[in-house]
């Protein structure tokens, strides 16, 4: 049996809904395992673009079950507004082909109304979070107070597990001057949406052991990227989850040996949307082209990304964090109009030279790149479907970059749409 985990090998917006549904024709079961609605995860199918948040990017094929693990958190009114508007668009959502952790904690008012109040309060430290309530929301689950669908079966306990994390929220709103939370009336707006819900719930964990006996090929999609991982990432400039593809089995209530593959989506050169360091960063007019070429507004909340170049040293840490088995290149297309094509190949911090990202965030935001130049092909490669095809200078940035970061480039994305993708090795055939 052969199951895959995609992750963001960057700071997210790689391309990994594009490959997740590429992929998914060849799987039977698409789980998400972290985040949430902060995920825009964009596919283009005959012209038609579908941006899903909390959807699982397998729920556009028929005969597929998409499923939100336990690790994810979910804004049930989101979630049902994000069902509605997928099915507007002709694909069905039900019972048979979604399913939700019961496991699964909520994102509620609060919690996006927290993520403001920092947000603005911080000033220029902001984190530039998407403002979901996802940080504050995976807090109250560490914290042992959180709402999780199954408690939205009981009113009786519903009411206790408000009254607990309702206490907590309201101790710190008080503190900051923020108006008194009441529960009655999140109470009932909960249990009005409660079977909308609940309908699709189930527990996950068992679900995977039966397709597991089934041998059903599962494909867990990430969220974010490795550099947005909590423990791993450019912290404090993080999102609130381990993006790293272990959490795979965290996130969903399978072990590790349930994962054969690790599919790291890279894209060619590098975007950031947030605050938070960035060594490759180009100000420039480079930075703008790459901007416009790939269309680089955030799915979510529309913001520009910041872009730069391809920053190898970043990419090559991040596959050995996550363990990342071979790479899919995305938005190789967005470079053709390039003379010249950069890759960062080390940095320089206080005159010393260092072939990985120090730790810290002071560090981070002091290290220059130093850059390997490859001449560019100036030739469209829009819709490229075979590696044969490409023009001589894609190829030796590729080999280039291949040969760096020191994992397989397993596949090549041209444009956005599905098909515009070269296949060089099968994940799910390894
Ligand atoms: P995700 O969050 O990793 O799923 O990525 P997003 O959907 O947020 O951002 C990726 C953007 O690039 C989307 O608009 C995709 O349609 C687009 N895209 C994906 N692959 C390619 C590609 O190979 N070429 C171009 N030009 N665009 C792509
Ligand atoms: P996908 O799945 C890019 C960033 C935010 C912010 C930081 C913390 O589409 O790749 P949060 O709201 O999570 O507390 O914000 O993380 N961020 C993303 N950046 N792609 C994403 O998701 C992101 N999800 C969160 O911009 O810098
Ligand atoms: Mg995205």
């Amino acid at each position: 049996m052969k199951n895959v985990v995609v992750v963001g090998s960057q700071w997210g917006d790689e391309g990994k809904g594009k490959i997740v549904d590429w992929l998914s024709e060849q799987a039977d079961v698409v789980i998400r395992f972290q985040g949430g609605h902060n995920a825009g995860h964009t596919l283009v199918i005959d012209k038609i673009t579908y941006k899903l948040r909390l959807l699982p990017s397998g729920i556009v094929r028929k005969n597929k079950i998409s499923i939100i693990g336990n690790g994810v958190v979910i804004d049930p009114w989101a979630l049902l507004e994000e069902i509605e508007e997928i099915k507007s668009k002709g694909i069905d959502v039900n019972t048979e082909n979604f399913i939700i952790s019961e496991a699964a904690n909520l994102i509620l008012p609060f919690h996006k109304e927290m993520d403001e109040i920092r947000e603005d309060a911080a000033g220029k430290e902001k984190i530039g979070t998407t403002r979901r309530g996802i940080g504050p929301a995976y807090e109250d689950k560490v914290g042992r107070r959180s709402i999780r669908v199954m408690d939205l079966r009981s009113e009786k306990n519903l009411d206790k597990r408000l009254e607990s994390v309702l206490f907590h929220h309201n101790a710190i709103r008080k503190g900051l001057g923020k108006k008194f939370f009441e529960k009655e009336q999140l109470k009932i707006n909960l249990l009005k949406i409660a079977p909308e819900i609940l309908k699709f719930s189930k527990p996950v964990w068992l679900k995977i052991d039966e397709y597991k006996r089934q041998k059903k090929k599962i494909l867990f999609e990430g969220a974010q990227g490795i550099l947005l991982d909590v423990d791993h990432g450019t912290y404090p400039y993080v999102t609130s989850s381990n993006t790293v593809a272990a959490n795979a089995a965290t996130g969903t209530g399978c072990g590790p040996n349930s994962i054969n593959y690790v599919l790291g989506i890279t894209k060619a050169y590098t975007t950031r949307v947030g605050e938070g360091p960035f060594p490759t960063e180009l100000k420039d007019n480079i930075g703008e082209l790459l901007g416009t070429r790939g269309k680089e507004f955030g799915t979510v909340t529309n913001r520009k990304r910041r872009c730069g170049w391809f920053d190898g040293v970043l990419v090559r840490q991040t596959i050995k964090i996550s363990g990342i088995d071979g790479i899919a290149l995305t938005k190789l297309d967005v470079l053709d109009e390039l003379d010249e094509i950069k890759m960062c190949i080390q940095y320089e911090l206080d005159g010393e030279r260092m072939d990985y990202l120090p730790a810290g965030v002071e560090d981070q935001l002091n290290i220059k790149p130093i850059y390997k130049s490859f001449p560019g092909w100036k030739t469209s490669t829009v819709g490229t479907k075979n590696f044969d095809s490409l023009p001589e200078n894609a190829k030796n940035y590729i080999y280039a970059v291949e040969d760096f970061i020191g994992a397989k480039i397993s596949s090549i994305s041209t444009s956005p749409e599905r098909e515009d993708t070269i296949l060089i090795e099968n994940p799910f055939a390894i």
